[in-house]
Formats: C-alpha cells, structure tokens, sequence
C-alpha cells in the first residue's frame, strides 16, 4: 500500500498517521497539508523523521499542484480527511468552506481519477465525512446509512455537497470510493475551538466555561483512536461504493460533557469539583443549533466487526489530562488566529 493522506496535520487525520506510520513500516505514506490555522506540523513530531513518512505543503484548491502531488506519488489509497470542519466558523465564514470542502474534494477527485486512469483494481479513495450530513435528531431515533441528507449549517451542506460528488464519481467514473460518516471526535491533538478541549483548557486555567442555551444538545461522542481504526478497517475491508456510519455509542447533553471534564480537571488539579463547576456559564445559543446527534453503528459493527473500544468517561479523563500535560503543543496553536476566534467569538467571555 502506499498511502496518501490529506490534512494530516489536523485533529482525525494527524492521529490515524500516529498510529498507522509507526505500525506499518512497508507502507509509505504520504502527508498533503495547507496548514491552516488548525494543521500544526508539532502534531506529527514523533514520526516526522520516519522513512515511510513524508509531509508535502499543497492546498487543495490549487489543482495543479494537487495532480503534481498525486502523479508524483503514485496512491493505492488515498485517505481524504482535509476539510474546515468548525461549524460556528462556517457561520461566520462560509466561503472558506466552499473552497476547502467542495473545490478541494474535486480537485482530489479529479487528480485521482486522471493519475488512476483505468488501472483502478486495487485503489481506494476514502473520503471522511460527518453525521451533520443528515440534519439533526429530535429525541429519538438514529442516523443509519440510508437516513436522507438534510444538512443545516454551512459546513454541514459543504460536507454533504462533497459526499455528494465522491459518490457521483464512484457511479459515473467507477472510481473506487468509500465514505465514512462519523459522530464528535474528541482526543489529543484537537484544535482548542470545539467543545471539549475549549472547555478543557479554560476549566485547567480557572477561566469561564461557555456553554450555549441550556447545554441540552446532544452529541455521540467517538474517541479519535477507534475513529482511525474504523477508517483503517473500512478503507482495507469495506466494499467499495458503500458508506458505513462510525460512533462512539456514547450520547451525552453537552452540560453531562461538561461536568465530566470539571471532575476531571477537579481529579488531576486537586481542587473541589464544586469550585471548577462554578465557571460554568450560560452563553448564547448557536444559530440554527442542531439538538441532537446519534449514530447507528450496525453496519459497521456487522459487516465489519469494528465497535468502539474507548469508554467515555475514561478516554474523557486521558483527553482532559493529555490537555493539561502539554503546555508546549498548547501554546503552538494559540497563534494571533486563535486569539482572534476566541476574541471575536466569545466577545472576551472565556478569554
Ligand atoms: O458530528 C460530527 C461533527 O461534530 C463534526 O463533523 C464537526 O466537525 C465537529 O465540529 C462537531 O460539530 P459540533 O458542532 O457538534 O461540535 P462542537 O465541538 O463545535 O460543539 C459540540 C456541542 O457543544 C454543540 O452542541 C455546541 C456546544 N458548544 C460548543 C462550543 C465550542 C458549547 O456549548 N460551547 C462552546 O464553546
């Protein structure tokens, strides 16, 4: 296999190559970042000097040096996970997202089927998507495979524009594709602007936790590791032409998500839960907020024989706990960018 990678500087993508790079040592490996404000190279220290690894600095919007990269290399596989991802970002910013998630898929799309031609037998192109494709949840039920798209928020309908397309390219070109669509990943190495590592690393510094509306949201919340995993076995194992949803069967309110981290943080820094619980604070709710997400996993655990291995609250604990242990990754990402989100974002509320 000789496999290449895009966006493996960011949160999915830099925790598969941890895994797989050192594990496969006859499989190389190829990174394609833009390094955005959430790629940070610091992620992939411990393999970044590996002969079965190497980094290219593309953006996916520029084609040409998309189709450079891919001729260049030569793929069997090739695992997508390059994409903007945050949704309050796409509130706010939606044109980074069209760039990113829709040309940018094409582009691969493209460079894949033109590098690829006819000599298609064993190649995979692996997209990695989101359950944000399929709209929100009320208080039951669960996104299966066949659950209609009904995206709500920028990013969502970028995500479901780019299935769309990966899709079309597998019926009309025959490309070899497969998509995984999955739940909220958290885990080390998660730019500090989605939920569990802002409220983590505020709660570790004694600073506001903003939590929207009432923190009744709902989220399945799947731990980074057995997300690799799961794209590791469908990208082997999974027919092509399928689409196979991943979770974590761990659905929690984000005010239960929250709690979780105060003990947490309450457990590794010595302090009362009580005093940690009291920098909660309500804060306005997100536009168009989604209530509830939750994934089926039948598929995946039947015909493949994955399920997650990661319990919630001890893969919680391990997150909170690497948070508070690497200042030094920390204070990489908390570039003039991050400071302007959290700034502009937050309106000073947990800054
Ligand atoms: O479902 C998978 C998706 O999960 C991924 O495709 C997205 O890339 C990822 O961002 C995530 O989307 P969410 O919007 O669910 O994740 P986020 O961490 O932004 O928010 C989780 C919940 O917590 C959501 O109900 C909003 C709430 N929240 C979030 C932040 C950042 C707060 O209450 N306060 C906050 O400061």
């Amino acid at each position: 296999m000789r496999i290449l990678v895009t966006g493996g500087c960011g949160f999915i993508g830099a925790n598969f190559l941890l895994k797989y790079v050192p594990q496969l040592p006859d499989v190389q490996f190829l990174n394609l970042d833009a390094l955005t404000y959430a790629g940070n190279p610091l992620s992939l220290q411990s393999i970044a000097d590996r002969e079965n690894y190497d980094f290219a600095h593309i953006n996916l919007a520029n084609d040409l040096e998309v189709t450079n990269a891919v001729e260049g290399f030569q793929p069997t596989h090739i695992v997508h996970f390059a994409a903007e991802t945050h949704v309050d970002r796409s509130i706010k910013y939606p044109r980074d997202f069209l760039n990113s998630n829709v040309i940018g898929t094409f582009n691969l799309l493209e460079a894949a089927r033109q590098v690829w031609g006819d000599n298609l037998s064993d190649k995979v192109f692996h997209h990695v998507s989101t359950d944000e494709v399929y709209g929100e949840l009320g208080e039951t039920g669960m996104f299966e495979e066949t659950t209609p798209y009904s995206p709500n928020s920028p990013y969502s309908a970028s995500k479901a524009s780019s299935d769309h397309m990966v899709r079309a390219w597998n019926h009309t070109y025959g490309l070899p594709t497969k998509i995984t669509n999955c739940s909220n990943n958290y885990g080390p190495y998660q730019f500090p602007e989605k939920l569990i590592p802002v409220m983590s690393l505020n709660a570790l510094a004694g600073k506001p936790l903003p939590v929207y509306g009432k923190g009744e949201n709902i989220r399945d919340w799947l731990f980074v590791g057995d997300h690799a995993e799961a794209i590791f076995r469908v990208m082997t194992d999974g027919p092509v032409g399928e689409t196979f949803n991943i979770g974590g069967n761990a659905e929690r309110t984000n005010l239960q998500v929250v709690h979780g981290i105060c003990q947490a943080v309450a457990e590794i820094s010595n302090q009362p839960v009580e005093k940690i619980q009291d920098q909660i604070t309500f804060v306005t709710d997100r536009p168009g907020h989604d209530f509830r997400y939750a994934i089926d996993t039948t598929k995946i655990k039947n015909e493949l024989g994955w399920q997650p291995s990661q319990s919630f609250e001890e893969g919680l604990h391990q997150t909170v706990k690497w948070y508070s242990e690497n200042p030094n990754w920390i204070e990489a990402v908390k570039s003039g960018e991050y400071l302007k989100w959290i700034n502009e974002h937050y309106q000073g509320e947990s800054n």
